[in-house]
């Protein structure tokens, strides 16, 4: 399957621009969940600066090795991503504002950062410099090959980045310089499955100038997994590549969102959100569709609706006499999806939307639902950037313990709302609505002195919404980490 796509993605490229540009859809598909726009602008509040001020004594182990690193190009070819990437660039910039020793980033990306990300950029302050074209990196890096030269090269997606053309590029710099002024090349990657790109990796590791950083901790324990299976492989060559020692950290993408909505802690839960790619492969989409019919028709008066009409082709229709508002599924994201003729009026589709109209909408959800199908690569090699997003937003998400052991970095009761896994998603926002589990308990016959039943209970006690310093305190704790890592990375440690 991986082979036959990503000859056929050669293919593409080979075959000229027109190509090139499904090519282009193709990855965005395959490596990105983030809303594609082109619309207009919406207001994005001015007033807020990146405020991410961190205890220092928690910084203070890495600080003993002395700085290596000190002028760090971060850079991308690829189209996407870009909150990705500025976020690695935001942590380099605090992290060496504060070091004694300094040093400076240097952003090289395409043209122009799309769905108005330089709005983003600039009011949250990721980046202070200018940024430059992506096609000029290896150039600049060629520019100064001694004291001062770029000794640092960040690529923004690997997955895209480090293919054959930039690999064999940023190969022939680094064997151009002498040994003092080697540079490392830091690897953001989001799915350890695409792996055309990992034919780059032995020349990189041969040299000791690669490391990864993936966005979630479960795609980096893949990584590292698959680095020992390689280190211990019985061919003597690839034995020897180094992939033992080759560093893995993570670097999540967590960015200090300005949100200007206030909610009250009591109100009812009435806006779900998924997020995300529009692909049934990925998102369980139909069952959560089925769910929330099979619910609708049991008692549409507590999602807020009046019951179905008997006319052909009916929707249900909100019930206006009730005092509380009606509960909504949002889905944003990007491609198709046929929504059911009886969900017309409960599922709202958000597609296009540019990054401040996307910040703006997610931060108005009472809570995200991943929605992944069951057997998926989202749990064990592929990033999924919606817990990033809610993280961001403040949402709490709903989830289960499988997924709070993949990606560790919300496996917090503050940034979470945990369900059993027996009780499907629907089902959890119901009882959450409700604030009430008999009707899950009842319908199903679970026991109420079952460890199922506990749990449910447990999630309801705990309840759905998180207040403000809650939330914060889970992003402080992921930009902690994430200076950390960036600390490590200026140390080659
Ligand atoms: C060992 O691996 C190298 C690199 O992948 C390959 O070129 C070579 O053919 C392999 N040797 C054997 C004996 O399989
Ligand atoms: C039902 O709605 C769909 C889509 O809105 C439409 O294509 C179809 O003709 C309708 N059928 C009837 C019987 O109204």
């Amino acid at each position: 399957m991986l082979t036959m796509l990503t000859t056929r993605r050669q293919r593409a490229v080979a075959t000229g621009c027109s190509l090139f540009l499904i090519f282009l859809i193709w990855q965005f598909v395959s490596l990105n969940e983030y809303p594609i726009s082109v619309a207009s602008v919406k207001l994005w509040p001015s007033s807020t600066k990146c405020s991410a001020t961190m205890p220092l004594e928690e910084l203070e182990e890495n600080l003993i090795v002395p700085q290596k690193r000190y002028r760090a190009a971060v850079a991308s070819s690829f189209g996407f991503h870009f909150d990705v990437y500025l976020a690695v660039v935001w942590t380099l910039e605090r992290v060496m504002g504060r070091s004694p020793t300094g040093g400076v980033v240097e952003v090289y990306a395409p043209a122009k950062f799309g769905w108005q990300f330089q709005t983003i950029v600039d009011t949250l302050g990721l980046y202070h410099g200018e940024a430059k074209q992506s096609k000029d990196l290896v150039e600049a890096i060629n520019a100064n090959k001694g004291d001062g030269g770029i000794d640092l090269v960040v690529l923004g997606t690997c997955e895209f980045d480090l293919r054959k053309k930039w690999s064999e590029e940023l190969l022939a710099a680094w064997d151009a310089r002498d040994a003092e002024h080697k540079f490392k090349v830091v690897c953001i990657v989001h799915n350890v499955r695409d792996s055309t790109w990992q034919q780059s990796i032995p020349q990189w590791s041969q040299r000791n100038a690669i490391r990864i950083l993936p966005i979630a901790e479960h795609v980096a324990a893949a990584f590292k997994k698959t680095f020992l299976i390689n280190a211990d492989s019985p061919n003597a060559t690839i034995r020897s590549i180094g992939y033992e020692d080759i560093p893995v950290d993570v670097h999540v993408p967590v960015l200090d969102v300005p949100l200007a909505v206030e909610r009250s802690p009591s109100r009812i839960l009435s806006n779900a959100v998924i997020q995300g790619s529009f692909s049934t492969v990925r998102r369980d989409y139909l069952a959560i569709f089925s769910d929330l019919k099979d619910s609708l028709a049991r008692d549409p008066k507590v999602w807020g609706y009046l019951p179905l009409g008997t006319e052909k082709n009916a929707s249900y229709a909100v019930d206006t006499t009730l005092p509380d508002p009606p509960f909504h599924l949002h889905l944003i994201g990007s491609g198709s999806l046929r929504i059911p003729q009886e969900l017309k009026n409960v599922v709202a589709v958000h597609t296009k939307l540019s990054y401040p109209d996307f910040y703006q909408l997610m931060g108005s959800m009472d809570i995200c639902v991943p929605g992944f199908a069951s057997g998926n690569w989202y749990y064990d090699a592929q990033a999924s950037s919606t817990f990033a997003m809610a993280v961001e937003c403040d949402v709490p998400i709903l989830v289960t313990q499988r997924i709070r052991n993949s990606y560790t970095y919300v496996d917090d009761d503050k940034a979470v709302v945990t369900r059993p896994a027996a009780m499907r998603e629907v089902e959890a926002l119901h009882a959450l609505r409700t604030r009430d589990a008999s009707d899950f308990l009842d319908r199903t016959g679970i026991p109420w002195d079952s460890y199922t039943a506990r749990a449910v209970v447990d999630m309801l006690r705990l309840g759905w919404t998180r207040d403000k310093g809650e939330a914060r305190a889970v992003k402080e704790k992921i930009w902690r980490a994430n200076e950390r890592v960036v600390q490590r990375i200026l140390r080659d440690l």
